[in-house]
């Protein structure tokens, strides 16, 4: 059976490729304005490649004001079968500039095993591993299967609430698979148990009416800039642990990171200190971190001796599992006014905020997906921590409590990049992916 089903990925792993190489090419940028006619089109195509893989129902939902479009493909269960969920996210992030990548980040390059574009690990792979099952049972799996392709993850998918209201009935699963997180290393196949989630705020600092001579007015009156550099660095103490008051911490899954990788992994300069205190995995997996994202400032180029009046910047605070984000970004919020420096006028709008979520990976399913994954990979299954955020999974969670909740990775690593330049996709690490969900639905089907 397993033979087969390893045939059957094998033969459909070439066509896969290019449909991903196809996906990557489309730059599906949720973050801009002017591209939701591109993120459209990564619908379309979706919506497209799943028909042809023989989804019998296949919608793009679009129907929410100013949302973007998610890609619903059904495959009804047959009968006495269970319905499990897949779901990956075809939005991507800005390319940032083009400059930094080494080949340009819409055209799907391959090197050295690894497949390098914006979005080919994060996350069109997830597209990818789901087609990849799909076609490996020609479009008729043994278990129901609902694909979910969301096209606003990227942006803190501000519509999921709406959405999932809407479309309750069309989502039901007793098992959702998620193919949007990591593998700590390659060859390891990795199961996410815990999410931190994200809360931001933008804070803006009044001082003057206007700008003004910082010779004649320089040391007697504040500037709006030097005040906000003065509140930002409050965020942390002296070791680069958040100090933001009122936080919680987690304790993270057992898989221990290592220092040296986790350096190196990370592009971390010579002499440039590790942030915060505790092991890695508490760091990232475990502990909320405070990050400045942007600030709007005078530009460096055409800086001039005035004193700034107005100044502003966006604070992201990641959430610990186990946390409440909507306390968190209080917390954040109350801790931007109440430390602006020197009486400034300051505002604090609430920005994107995503729950965390922690996972009790016990039970059939996640046996099925262990013994899936463990044999597609020919390595035991880790338990591992995210310290990015999906905002799907909480709030689906709250939507179906008795869902058995399974993220994994469709072939990110920790050396994607997801986000960054030179975005990449392991390869091998992708061909074992689609063939441990390909696995992982004959797991799933209830015998007897
Ligand atoms: N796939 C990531 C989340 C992720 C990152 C999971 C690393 C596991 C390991 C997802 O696409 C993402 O980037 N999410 C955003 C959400 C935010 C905009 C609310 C994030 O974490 O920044
Ligand atoms: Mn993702
Ligand atoms: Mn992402």
């Amino acid at each position: 059976m397993n033979d087969d089903l390893r045939r059957a990925v094998r033969q459909v792993l070439p066509g896969v490729r290019t449909d991903l190489d196809a996906l990557v090419r489309i730059p599906s940028v949720s973050a801009a304005p002017g591209s939701v006619e591109q993120v459209r089109r990564s619908a379309e195509m979706t919506a497209r490649l799943f028909k042809d893989a023989g989804a019998p129902d296949v919608e793009i939902l679009d129907d929410i004001e100013d949302g973007l479009p998610a890609v619903l493909a059904r495959y009804p269960a047959p009968p006495g079968q269970p319905t499990v969920l897949l779901y990956a996210h075809h939005d991507v992030q800005p390319a940032g500039s083009p400059g930094q990548w080494s080949s340009p980040p819409f055209e799907p390059t391959e090197r050295d095993g690894r497949l390098y574009g914006r979005g080919a690990a994060d996350d069109k792979a997830g597209i990818a591993a789901h087609l990849a099952a799909l076609r490996a049972y020609s479009g008729r799996p043994p278990v129901g299967v609902t694909v979910l392709v969301e096209g606003e993850e990227e942006i803190g998918s501000p519509n999921l609430g709406t959405f999932l209201a809407r479309h309750k009935d069309k989502l039901d699963a007793d098992v959702i698979v998620l193919a949007d997180a990591d593998n700590l290393t390659t060859g390891t196949p990795c199961l996410t148990t815990a999410l931190r989630g994200m809360a931001a705020c933008v804070v803006e600092l009044r001082a003057l009416e206007g700008g003004v001579h910082s010779g004649s007015y320089g040391g007697g009156v504040p500037d709006a800039l030097t005040a906000l550099c003065r509140l930002l660095a409050t965020l942390h103490d002296e070791q680069g642990n958040v100090a933001v008051e009122g936080l919680a911490t987690a304790v993270p899954p057992g898989a221990p990171v290592s220092e040296a990788g986790f350096r190196a992994e990370a592009g971390l300069l010579e002499g440039v200190q590790l942030l915060g205190s505790g092991s890695i995995a508490e760091r990232i997996w475990a502990k909320p971190a405070a990050t400045v994202l942007g600030i709007d400032a005078p530009p460096v180029a055409t800086a001039s001796p005035t004193l700034t009046p107005v100044a502003r910047a966006k604070v992201g605070l990641r959430v610990a599992p186990g946390d409440d984000a909507l306390k968190a970004r209080k917390a954040l919020a109350g801790h931007l006014r109440h430390h602006t420096p020197w009486g400034l006028q300051v505002t604090v709008v609430e920005a994107e905020v995503a729950q965390p979520f922690v996972i009790d990976a016990r039970g059939p399913a996640f046996d099925a997906a262990r013994r899936a994954y463990g044999e597609a990979y020919g390595n035991d299954v880790v338990d591992i921590g995210s310290g990015g955020s999906i905002p799907f999974v909480a709030e689906f969670a709250d939507a179906y409590p008795q869902a058995a909740i399974l993220i994994a990775s469709a072939g990110a690593d920790a050396d994607s990049r997801a986000h960054g330049a030179d975005e990449s996709l392991n390869l091998a690490d992708f061909e074992r992916a689609c063939l441990a969900e390909t696995l992982l639905l004959a797991e799933l089907t209830r015998s007897g």
